[in-house]
């Protein structure tokens, strides 16, 4: 949500803050903006669009500095335009400064400094912010400096930040300070990078810092210096080696990162599971959370807690870990269940989930967490996240970078962890090592699986074409596969749009059955399990209405070939394996229509990666 680039060094910093923007677009893409510093001299471009609309212009330009800033946004404050699009400046004009997050009494500061007759050009909240720095740099008795009035500013604001700001007077150097919203320094040979995730920095350095909330940092000829925001004092942080490649954060031979990330999925699931199978005892290794192993063995109840696809996978976790380890599984929206007062003590367990580590809601629903006692477990994608840091101990799913908006792969590594800690737990309390090694069997085979799915598109793109126009898609799925059919029509929603909605197959008739016409593609996931027969009765149902039938099973028997009018095919598996084979097969369904549809597919409207807003 909103990406964040800053430089200093000897290079020209255009091509390193337009590139990181690029990197960073996933999190937002309405606007975007760069300011350079040169001597005392501050410059800048923006413009509403994409990073692409604001390379023309900066192309077509003369700006150049020693340091610069840069920004792409994904509007909260303020309508998505020129002037809202981030650097913001202060009325002189010789401060600027990017922001990711929301400063919550913005209205409150301004009303303040507009009856000082300061002139606001912008709806933002951030430029807020950066009006008061200067209100308390140029016209303050004490004569602050740039840092202190920044820091003082910090002081006043509420809310979540990760900031950036240079001055014209103080050139040669950047300021930078993080509360909620993540911000990594990286270090390199006398030149130093901010950014708001570690993907605009690789290409420079391998050295990073990962900036914790309170942290301030300076940067200039010196060196850096990282200090707490308020106190001043001294923060000494180590280095961390990034061991992220290139070709991890960039798309190859792929259109789209969203079809590069379901193909990542022949191996991703194995990456996530590297390590943590042991086929002989029918159970899982899994070091990262060892020492609570016993407080999940004697915990009253366990809250899985997430947003958006990370939940549907929560939902699938519940399935698993009642099954197996038959500790009782509350999942909740982590913005539900912040505010909620639910019962949380020293034996609850919660588990967040999340691929970024860094939204905002389920941040807050763990820190919550901690403060009624309980133990809090991640499962995270992104290490050095926040919320991997938050956590007490956890797991993270190794599925590599995700870039494109849409979840996928991060999704299938979060249940494919879900599945291991269930099992784990379950071993412990009495399930069989036959039952184990008969799971552990289906995960290893995984990666064949997917492959086959991926080899086979030719029925999942004939029924995008078929299905291309209509204005409704309903998902039907019983028992674990509820979850999944919750998660296809997310996937469908977000990147086609297309209306969807996931349903309880059984639960149709009890209202969602009245929108059944000739029109309305249905798809039922049909497993071949002991819902399996009460599936078919649900598809008789729908056929009954004239509704377009797709049916996504393992088991092609007859009377599903007739009731169909498409069939997908997935190869069999374990019925706790195919919650994942049948969630990619629905990840290219979702493809392929907004292909048909010629949809933004890495960038869909209204939508930021990573949600570090509430
Ligand atoms: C959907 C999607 C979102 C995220 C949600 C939580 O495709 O990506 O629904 O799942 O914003 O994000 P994380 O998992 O980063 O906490």
């Amino acid at each position: 949500m909103c990406g964040i680039v800053g430089y200093i060094g000897n290079k020209d910093p255009v091509p390193i803050l337009l590139k990181g923007l690029k990197r960073l677009e996933y999190r937002g893409y309405d606007s975007s903006g760069i300011a350079l510093l040169q001597e005392n001299n501050l410059t800048h471009i923006k413009k509403a669009g994409k990073v692409s609309d604001l390379q023309l212009l900066v192309d077509d330009s003369s700006i150049k500095g020693t340091c610069g800033i840069a920004h792409t946004r994904w509007a909260t404050h303020g309508i998505p335009n020129d002037v809202n699009a981030h650097p913001h400046f202060d009325h002189t004009g010789k401060i600027a400064l990017v922001h990711n997050g929301i400063f919550e009494n913005y209205e409150t500061i301004k009303k303040v400094l507009v009856k000082k007759d300061v002139h606001f050009s912008s709806t933002t909240d951030t430029e807020v912010i950066v009006q008061l720095i200067s209100e308390l740099y140029y016209n303050n008795d004490e004569k602050l400096t740039f840092e202190d009035a920044v820091r003082a500013a910090l002081q006043e604001v509420v809310g979540a930040y990760g900031i950036v700001a240079l001055c014209a007077d103080e050139p040669n150097k950047i300021i930078a300070a993080r509360m909620g919203s993540p911000l990594v320094l990286g270090v390199g040979e006398k030149e130093y990078f901010l950014a708001s995730d570690a993907s605009p920095i690789i290409e420079h350095t391998r050295n990073v810092i990962y900036l914790d909330d309170d942290e301030f940092v300076i940067i200039d000829k010196a060196g850096y210096s990282i200090s707490n925001i308020k106190s001043k004092k001294i923060i000494s942080k180590s280095l961390t080696k990034i061991d992220l490649t290139i070709e991890e954060v960039e798309k190859g031979e792929f259109p789209h990162f969203m079809l590069k990330e379901i193909h990542d999925q022949k191996h991703s699931i194995s990456d996530t599971m590297r390590g943590r199978l042991n086929l002989d005892n029918g159970t899982t290794n899994l070091g990262g959370i060892i020492n609570y192993i016993p407080n999940i063995l004697s915990a009253s109840r366990i809250y899985i807690t997430a947003c958006g696809t990370s939940w549907h996978a929560g939902l699938i976790g519940k399935h698993l870990i009642e099954e197996y380890a038959r500790v009782p599984v509350h999942v909740e929206y982590a913005s539900e269940f912040r505010y909620r007062n639910a019962i949380i003590d020293a034996n609850t367990i919660v588990i967040a989930i999340s691929q970024s580590g860094e939204t905002a809601d389920t941040l807050a629903a763990l820190k919550i967490a901690k403060e009624f006692g309980a133990i809090t477990l991640g499962i995270c994608n992104v290490v050095g996240s926040s919320i991997s840091r938050e956590t007490d101990a956890g797991i993270f799913t190794h599925a590599g970078p995700e870039i494109g908006v849409a979840s996928t792969k991060a999704f299938t590594a979060q249940v494919t962890v879900l599945i291991m800690i269930a099992l784990n737990i379950g071993r412990k309390k009495g399930v069989s090592k036959d039952r184990g090694k008969e799971l552990i069997r289906a995960l290893k085979t995984i990666d064949q699986d997917v492959a086959i799915i991926l080899k086979n598109i030719k029925n999942i793109k004939k029924v995008a074409q078929y299905t291309a126009t209509a204005e409704n898609y309903l998902y039907l799925g019983r028992g674990i596969n509820f979850p999944v059919a919750l998660e296809g029509a997310l996937k469908l929603k977000e990147i086609s749009y297309i209306h969807a909605e996931g349903y309880p197959a059984a639960e149709m008739k009890h209202g969602p059955i009245a929108l059944i016409d000739e029109n309305l593609p249905v798809v039922f996931i049909a497993p071949q399990d002991d819902t399996f027969n009460k599936v078919l009765s649900n598809i008789e149902e729908v056929k009954a209405r004239g509704g377009i039938i797709i049916t996504v099973t393992d088991n092609v028997n007859n009377s599903i070939k007739s009731l169909s009018d498409f069939v997908l095919t997935l190869p069999k598996t374990h019925k706790y394996v195919f919650p994942i084979t049948c969630s990619i097969i629905l990840q290219m369904l979702a493809y392929e229509l907004a292909v048909c549809r010629k949809c933004e597919i890495d960038q869909p409207r209204n939508l930021a990666k990573s949600v570090t807003v509430e």
